[in-house]
């Protein structure tokens, strides 16, 4: 008799143990010459409110304090490997930030305990690098804010460790198409809500979900400011976006539903599924006639196109 074969149809990414929490470095410091933000003691930020438009200056700062956050992200990139701690990560970035001359944004922001945020598998945002050791198939959000010369610059990629499963490839890549499909709606004159519906637009068909309890955001002298960027469609949001804007986007796409939890640590955010969430983000300027993104390197491609899957 013939051997009857089962169809097989891959839904779900092979499952992989669940994040835990590792253990916490003792807090790296920053050479008192660096300039720190208003937070860095406190861990309280100003909440002083602020403008939308930034002026010629700022703008000039922040493509300075942009590069080096994209510069930094890059030299965290070629860090993860298999066996190494994302603590190990966290050390790399915090380094390659002041060497350059920069505070580490989430040092100390409203009590952040490190210097990047690091996000594996179904954590969809703010995990606290720790002494967990990445493992072959696991991706990594790695999440870099620096400030200089008063302002900040905010970018993330999704980085594989070792051989992913196709699944994953699948989703880090539509979730870069997701970030450069909402770029894409960034111009004068249009409404905020376009670069969420643009988003949504972009991820249609694939079995994904769109998180909604984060979103992008205003920044400048501040981390974040009052302007909110959603990366779903939201009448409400109807802002007209104007030469001089500063904000990012970071959509965060879901395999499956997109219902999160928050860990005891107040931080980490996770899927309810279990299953595994990629994220990107730059940090966007309007111009004249369209967007400039401030987050890229010079004389080299951005981490999204270096370590494309
Ligand atoms: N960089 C994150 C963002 O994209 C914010 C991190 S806040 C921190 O908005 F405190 F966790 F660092
Ligand atoms: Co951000
Ligand atoms: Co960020």
């Amino acid at each position: 008799m013939a051997k009857r074969r089962r169809p097989t149809i891959t839904l779900d990414a092979p499952p992989s143990p669940p994040v835990r929490p590792g253990i916490v470095s003792p807090r790296r410091t920053v050479p008192a010459a660096i300039e720190r933000p208003d937070y860095a003691a406190t861990g309280q930020p100003s909440s002083r409110g602020s403008r939308a438009v930034r002026t010629a200056d700022e703008i000039d700062a922040m493509r300075i304090a942009g590069r080096i956050a994209a510069e930094v992200l890059i030299d965290v990139g070629k860090a993860i490997a298999p066996g190494v701690t994302t603590d190990e990560l966290d050390r790399v970035g915090h380094e390659a930030c002041i060497s350059r001359g920069a505070y580490p944004s989430p040092l100390n922001y409203r009590g952040f305990p490190k210097s990047i945020c690091s996000s594996v598998n179904e954590i969809i945002c703010h995990g606290i690098p720790d002494s967990r050791r990445l493992a072959d198939g696991d991706i990594v959000n790695i999440d870099v804010t620096s400030f200089i010369g008063g302002v900040h610059g905010d970018t993330n990629a999704t980085f594989l460790v070792g051989e992913v499963d196709p699944v994953s490839r699948d989703l880090v890549r539509a979730t870069n198409a997701a970030l450069h499909a909402g770029i894409g709606a960034v111009r004068p004159g249009s409404r905020v809500n376009e670069i969420g519906r643009a988003i949504e637009a972009s991820v249609r068909g694939g079995r994904y979900g769109v998180v909604r309890e984060f979103i992008g955001h205003g920044i400048g002298d501040q981390f974040h400011t009052s302007l909110q960027i959603p990366h779903y469609y939201d009448a409400r949001h109807r802002t007209v976006m104007e030469p001089g804007m500063t904000f990012t986007i970071e959509p965060m796409i879901t395999v499956g539903p997109a219902d999160l939890y928050v860990w005891d640590d107040d931080w980490t955010a996770a899927t309810i599924s279990g299953q595994r969430c990629a994220q990107f983000e730059h940090t966007l300027l309007v111009t004249d006639d369209g967007v400039e993104i401030l987050t890229l390197p010079i004389g080299t491609p951005p981490a999204e196109v270096l370590f494309a899957p």
